[in-house]
């Protein structure tokens, strides 16, 4: 066993383990690709550092790349999203990682770093979110002379920056080493998706980027069917309160927000939907749920979920208004959807882990979930296995393509083709006793495919 990790109790590893052997019976993804590719070993060499959430299903994950050949050091991407079992498992099977349920800002950044110290370097980075990367480019950036503080005043920029200059003083030129060793990054989720191609646009882009989220088996998946799973799970597990009956506020529409209003609909709540975005708007209108601005439901409805992966969605004016109690969550991947930062100078009660009631000064309270973190990993464990096998099988063929064909690809944001996105739905059939019809060779031709796929063409929309 390592002695190279942080978790919170390392006596948890049998615990973790325990729940691992389970969900590897739900993950036929991961499993399947241990199958076809453990002997050959195709990420031999490969030195991975991973920023994403430190579940039980990201120890699967782990333990799959692991078998490929792969050698992985691992940390967090949230201070919340920690399963101490699950990262107890992973240190003993002598994967060293460093990631505690509730760590603070500096640790978290820390632990990053810390993820990175790989004896020769490390070479590849899997993201969630982009903090991995964004690390070593503003590191690189500080190393050049640049100032690297975008919203001087941000706590966790402050954060960011001392720790960045932690490791310039410790190990002079190491961000630009590092930075020119990173033979690619995958990245899991919709806002690190944004923060690569605004990195492409911008020039600044120095390795090449495989956009796991836009494969269709992971954002038409996870983002959706995960959140109708986890939303109400964390909600629950946070509140206990009675959904049925209860008017719901889904600030958004897109994958999560999609999924999240089906979430409580399905718990029984009246469903209310703010979009931006005339498609999604109509989208969620035709699905049956009420298309609202906040201003007008603030002060009547009873919880409020963000999932837009902007900042400013409900603000201080907002939580101000609403009613007693009112429940405040966001399942988007950062913490800026809602104004927590203006609550600091109210009065806070914490009732349990990543559960806080807040006193507006109206003497109205409201219940914060997570601090504003994603309450369906804060306040719960985040999405089952089976949907985390169809996300995490797009990982794991990313970090091969990048690995073993990574010259073959610019400094560009990629998505995997389509066969392979296929390729992961069908092995995800056979579980839940799903049989897929063959087409017949003239059906074939009709269509215009092959009877072995890909079925669709690159513009189609599922
Ligand atoms: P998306 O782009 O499909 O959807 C976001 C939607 O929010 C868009 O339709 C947009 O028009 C809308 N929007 C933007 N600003 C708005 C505003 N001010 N008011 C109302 N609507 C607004 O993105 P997706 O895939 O749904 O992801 C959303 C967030 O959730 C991202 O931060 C992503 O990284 C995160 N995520 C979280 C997961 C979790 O398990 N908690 C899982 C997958 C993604």
């Amino acid at each position: 066993m390592t002695s190279d990790f942080k978790v919170r109790d390392i006596s948890l590893a049998d615990y973790g383990r325990k729940e691992l052997d389970i969900a590897e019976t739900e993950m036929p993804g991961l499993m399947a690709l241990r199958e076809e590719y453990g002997a050959a070993k195709p990420l031999k060499g490969a030195r991975i550092v991973g920023s994403l959430h430190m579940t039980i299903q990201t120890a699967v994950l782990i333990e799959t790349l692991v078998d490929l050949g792969a050698d992985v050091r691992w940390a967090s991407c949230n201070i919340f999203s920690t399963q101490d079992h699950a990262a107890a498992a992973i240190a003993k099977a002598g994967v060293p990682v460093f990631a505690v349920k509730g760590q603070s800002l500096e640790e978290h950044w820390d632990y990053l770093d810390k993820s990175f110290a790989f004896p020769d370097g490390a070479n590849m980075i899997l993201d969630d979110g982009g903090d991995a990367t964004l690390y070593v480019l503003l590191g690189a950036r500080a190393e050049a002379g640049e100032d690297i503080l975008a919203v001087p005043g941000s706590e966790e920029e402050e954060v960011i920056k001392a720790q960045i200059q932690k490791r310039m003083k410790e190990s002079p030129g190491w961000f630009t080493k590092t930075r020119d060793a990173i033979k690619g990054v995958s990245e899991e989720t919709t806002t690190g998706v944004h923060r690569l191609y605004d990195l492409h646009k911008k020039g600044q882009l120095p390795f090449p980027a495989i956009n796991v989220n836009d494969s269709v088996t992971k954002s038409k998946f996870d983002n959706k069917y995960g959140c109708k799973e986890s939303l109400v799970d964390g909600i629950r597990r946070a509140t206990d309160t009675m959904m049925a009956g209860k008017v719901a506020v889904v600030c958004g529409y897109g994958d999560v927000g999609k999924g999240s209003a089906a979430s409580l609909r399905g718990a029984g709540a009246r469903v209310k939907v703010t979009e931006v975005d005339p498609i999604c708007a109509l989208q969620a209108a035709m699905d049956g749920f009420e298309v609202v601005v906040l201003e007008d439901v603030v002060q009547s409805a009873d919880i409020f979920i963000t999932t837009t992966g902007n900042k400013d969605v409900i603000r201080i004016e907002h939580m101000r208004e609403m009613k007693n109690m009112a429940i405040v969550g966001n399942i988007g991947h950062f913490d800026n959807e809602i104004q927590v930062a203006s609550l600091k100078n109210h009065k806070w009660t914490n009732i349990k882990e990543q559960v806080d009631m807040i006193e507006m000064p109206s003497g109205n309270k409201i219940i914060l979930l997570s601090e504003g973190r994603l309450l369906n990993l804060g306040n719960a464990t985040g999405h089952p296995s089976f949907v985390m096998s169809a996300s995490f099988t797009n990982q794991v063929l990313a970090q091969i393509e990048l690995w073993t064909k990574g010259e073959q690809y610019g400094n560009q944001v990629y998505i995997l083709p389509k066969h392979l996105d296929e390729k992961v739905a069908k092995l995800h059939l056979a579980k839940i006793g799903a049989k897929l019809t063959e087409l017949a060779p003239e059906q074939a031709a009709y269509i215009g495919v092959t009877p072995e796929g890909p079925f669709k063409p690159e513009h189609y929309r599922y």
